[in-house]
């Protein structure tokens, strides 16, 4: 028998109402902060991810799925969505509109990942893109609008956890210094650090394994190296979050799996999985378009898992309204011979009732039908008999009632 591949899920119809909720208040809160709808393709070039990702990360090292497509190319299937949405701004010359200009998007995600509890090798990601501008006042509005996506899914107990890890200017200091501390260590790292601390060594700061912790917490600080224009600008962006009441917890030892982060960086986490598996994140991104190919222009945004927020919104008992039951019409077609009369009826009912039913279409078996009368249970909230005696329609003996004796 096949199944879905591990790590991967289908979206049943009873998950259905969660994720068209998630998407509506995601162009909701993208309208208005006045962010506009991209699509990309689900697969790129390979180099893209390569070049913005970094080689020495996790993603590009262990969990793209790239292969060698019929002409020859490499193909990855996208690990993320920053890279691509920077390819397009690039390729349809964005930088000819008024800036930042400000994208978001929806879609599946590719990563090899070892599959466990929220962690998936095909999940769904939103995110927003603000391209165009190095000002804070975008850092702030990007989380302003992260925050207030959550809140319209009443989501709660969540963190904002913020860091700066600098520019080009100061980090190399910042890593002489972590990397003489770490030489220190170097006795008590796991296999993954000791191979971090020449390729990667921002990442030693996110290691979970239990016998690193030690060393993260005495590792110095990136907030401490800070360049005096990456200083202001942190200072500033935290200014306009508290003035935005939104609170946050400064984690100078927060770093991210990709490294085209500059200045800023920020994650979400729920409550019960601190540390683990973060609900979203994001930050700024100053050099990455230049990496591209495209001219230098900053940029900053966010991304959140769909299937995460989802876990969390049913750990908490949230769940998307209920259908209105109102205004059901049952169409049934006591014999065989009416059976085609009663699919005509239900077709020209369709625009008055949307929750309109043909007894074909719930698979009772025609025969059955002359059996009907209070057996025939309709799925989800409604559990009526049909009634064996309203009025005719047609020709023959289809049959059309109402439940709650109205038609609209
Ligand atoms: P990321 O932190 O790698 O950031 O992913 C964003 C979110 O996607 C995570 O916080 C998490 O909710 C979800 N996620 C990631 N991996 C998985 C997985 N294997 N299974 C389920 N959910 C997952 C980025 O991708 C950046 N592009 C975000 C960004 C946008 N930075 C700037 N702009």
């Amino acid at each position: 028998m096949f199944k879905a591949l591990r790590g991967t899920e289908d979206i049943l119809p009873e998950d259905q109402g969660y994720w068209r909720l998630i998407e509506a208040k995601a162009a909701q809160v993208c309208r208005l902060f006045q962010y506009q709808r991209i699509d990309t393709p689900i697969f790129e070039q390979a180099d893209l991810f390569l070049r913005s990702i970094g080689e020495g990360t996790d993603i590009v090292e262990k969990q793209m799925y790239t292969f060698e497509d019929r002409g020859g190319d490499r193909i990855t299937l996208r690990p993320e969505g920053t890279a691509p949405i920077c390819r397009a701004y690039i390729e349809h010359g964005m930088h000819n509109q008024p800036q930042p200009v400000r994208l978001y998007y929806l879609g599946p995600i590719f990563r090899y990942e070892r599959p466990q509890k929220g962690r998936l090798r095909q999940h769904h990601q939103f995110g927003v893109e603000s391209i165009g501008s190095a000002d804070p006042v975008f850092d702030a509005q990007v989380i302003d609008l992260a925050w207030r996506f959550y809140e319209s899914l009443q989501l709660k107990g969540l963190t904002l956890q913020l860091n700066s890890i600098g520019c080009p200017e100061c980090r190399p200091g910042y890593l002489d210094s972590l990397k003489s501390y770490y030489s220190s260590q170097s006795g008590s790292l796991c296999p993954d650090c000791r191979a971090r601390f020449s390729h990667s060594p921002l990442r030693l700061l996110d290691c979970k394994v239990a016998s690193c912790q030690s060393a993260v917490a005495g590792a110095p600080r990136t907030l401490d190296f800070l360049c005096q224009p990456c200083r202001s600008h942190f200072q500033e962006l935290r200014g306009y979050l508290e003035g935005r009441a939104i609170g946050y917890e400064l984690n100078p030892y927060l770093v991210r799996g990709l490294d085209y982060y500059t200045r800023t960086v920020f994650e979400i986490q729920p409550v019960e999985v601190r540390g683990q598996s973060a609900i979203g994140g994001g930050g700024r991104y100053d050099n990455l378009i230049g990496q591209l190919g495209g001219r230098p222009t900053p940029g900053v945004g966010f991304a959140t898992g769909l299937e995460r927020i989802l876990a969390n919104m049913k750990e908490q008992g949230l769940a998307p309204p209920a259908p209105q039951a109102e205004g059901l019409v049952f169409v049934v077609s006591a014999t065989q011979l009416a059976a085609g009369e009663a699919l005509h009826v239900a077709y020209d009912l369709r625009p008055v009732s949307g929750r309109l039913k043909a007894l074909q279409d719930q698979g009772v078996p025609i025969a059955n039908q002359g059996r009907y009368h209070g057996q025939f249970h309709f799925p989800g909230r409604l559990r009526q008999p049909i009634d064996r005696h309203p009025g005719s329609v047609g020709t023959t003996s289809a049959r059309l009632t109402c439940p709650g004796g109205r038609f609209s």
